[in-house]
């Protein structure tokens, strides 16, 4: 598959990214794609990634990064298992390996587990025989920087200039986000040496991102701006599923006051969908771990302030379980319930901190038999599902999935799913048929006038049963 007539060629400087997951493997097919000059190397120590890489089919559902893999790898773009040669190879290493929230002792369930992080730092140092730029991609605490200087110098003689580059790709997106993305941050150390390092990688992202988007500043501000940028979202998106609860108490209609407010330019218009609550592999844990720093510098006004964000969005995925229970008769043993969509947003597979997972934990609770059908997520779902008891199919064809439900709940808001024949759906489910639209994408009314019982998030229910 490599083409090693191109792959001999001399490039300007190697690139090396260790960690291709997400964000490692997106962002580096697209510099290759964007930098033909320079080499560019992904590794990781998951052998399956780097052969999935290596096929066709890769390990993740991205809109867009097929073609632009296709056109790249083999030239300037290579996948590899064998993480001491790229890093003696590179002059500019990126790091991007997963920094999940620790689950054990100290910061349990807040902080950032940092040891994968840790492991690269002490592979990098111990691999290196000449002066190297490291790149930090991943999200992480504040300070970090700091401690990957302190690992990386504490036996070398080597030079190593450490850079924070937070990656603000939002997943579902990433290819035109980082073909096109609002911004580009790289911080630094404000020394000679930092500024020089930073004026490098500032070189690379100049091939295809205008000057005026691509910012810099010191490595502080660059490293907290990414765990600030991920709390303003999730907060956005906790603000106006709390605003939800009041509607459904009161009969407004959440929609139409995000767009309201939305026109409010100093609101703005974007991220204020109401939904069942956020997932994904990064807003929780970015928040916990933006609490968890606050805790720790004594700023418990202010960690508890963030971290009522992250308890609406508990809130909200329980409300969402509480209108099915109390709709549905107070009961839901035996019921068939069918779940349209398993990842944690749509265009893609990645089910990470999806709300479905929790969703789908408490339906089996309240021994409901589960129907899951999503068109990309369905391996994934089956693993986050399978320590769970209780009865589950896994069905990828919505009709299919959704024949002899009592009810339906979508969890993701797949385009799909808004397009489907619903008096087809409505004829072979079973009656009375309920609908729950966790995403508020669905033609309500007329799955109401097809005969479905329909509730919407923050936005009055359309039932066909007498209220008294
Ligand atoms: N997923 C997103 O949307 C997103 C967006 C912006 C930033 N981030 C941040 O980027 C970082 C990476 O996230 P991701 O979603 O790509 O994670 P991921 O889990 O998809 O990928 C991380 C990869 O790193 C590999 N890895 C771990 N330790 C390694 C080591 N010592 N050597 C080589 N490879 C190693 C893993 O095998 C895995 O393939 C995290 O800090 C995350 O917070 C994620």
């Amino acid at each position: 598959m490599v083409d090693k007539k191109q792959s001999s060629r001399t490039f300007k400087k190697n690139i090396l990214c260790i960690g291709g997951g997400y964000v490692g493997g997106s962002t580096m097919a697209v510099m290759a794609y964007k930098c033909p000059r320079y080499k560019v190397t992904v590794v990781d120590i998951n052998r399956d990634r780097i052969n999935q890489w290596n096929s066709e089919t890769l390990p993740i559902y991205e809109p867009g990064i097929e073609e632009i893999v296709r056109a790249t790898r083999g030239k300037n773009l290579f996948f590899s298992a064998d993480i001491d040669k790229a890093i003696r190879d590179a002059e500019i290493i990126f790091v991007s390996v997963n920094t999940p929230t620790k689950n054990f002792g100290t910061g349990a369930g807040m902080a950032a587990d940092l040891q994968y992080w840790e492991k690269t730092a002490r592979q990098i140092r111990d691999a290196s025989d000449s002066n190297k730029i490291i790149v930090d991609k991943g999200t992480l605490p504040v300070k970090t920087a700091l401690a990957m200087e302190r690992i990386l110098t504490a036996t070398k003689d080597v030079q190593f200039d450490v850079i924070s580059n937070p990656e603000f790709l939002a997943e579902g997106t990433a290819v035109r986000d980082l073909l096109d993305p609002d911004r580009v941050l790289i911080g630094s150390r404000e020394t000679p040496e930092g500024i020089r390092a930073r004026n490098e990688i500032v070189e690379i992202y100049k091939n295809w991102v205008p000057e005026g988007r691509i910012i810099t500043s010191d490595i502080w501000s660059s490293e907290l701006s990414k765990l600030a940028a991920n709390a303003f979202l999730a907060q956005r998106i906790s603000s106006i599923n709390a605003i939800s609860a009041i509607c459904e108490k009161t009969g407004a209609n959440v929609t139409q006051i995000a767009h309201a407010i939305g026109l409010d330019k100093r609101i703005g218009e974007k991220y204020l969908s109401a939904s069942v609550g956020f997932g994904g592999s990064c807003f929780q844990k970015d928040i916990l771990n933006l609490v968890y720093l606050c805790r720790h510098y004594g700023l418990n006004e202010v960690a508890d302030y963030w971290e009522g964000i992250v308890r609406i969005n508990n809130y909200q995925k329980e409300r969402f379980i509480f209108t099915m229970l109390l709709t549905m008769f107070n009961t839901l043993v035996d019921k068939k319930i069918c779940l349209f969509g398993f990842a944690f947003k749509a265009n893609t597979g990645d089910t990470r901190e999806s709300p479905a997972i929790y969703i789908a934990k408490r339906l089996a609770e309240e021994k409901a038999e589960l129907v899951i059908s999503d068109p990309q997520a369905i391996e994934n779902a089956k693993k986050d599902l399978a320590d769970v008891d209780g009865k589950m199919r896994y069905v990828e064809d919505p009709y299919e999935a959704a024949a002899g439900c009592d009810a339906i709940a979508v969890m993701t808001e797949w385009n799909l799913y808004a397009k489907l024949d619903y008096e087809k759906i409505y004829r072979a489910m079973a009656k009375p048929a309920f609908i729950f639209d966790g995403r508020n994408i669905l033609d309500h009314k007329r799955l109401f006038d097809i005969g479905f019982n329909v509730f919407p998030i923050g936005k009055p229910k359309l039932s066909h049963f007498r209220e008294r």
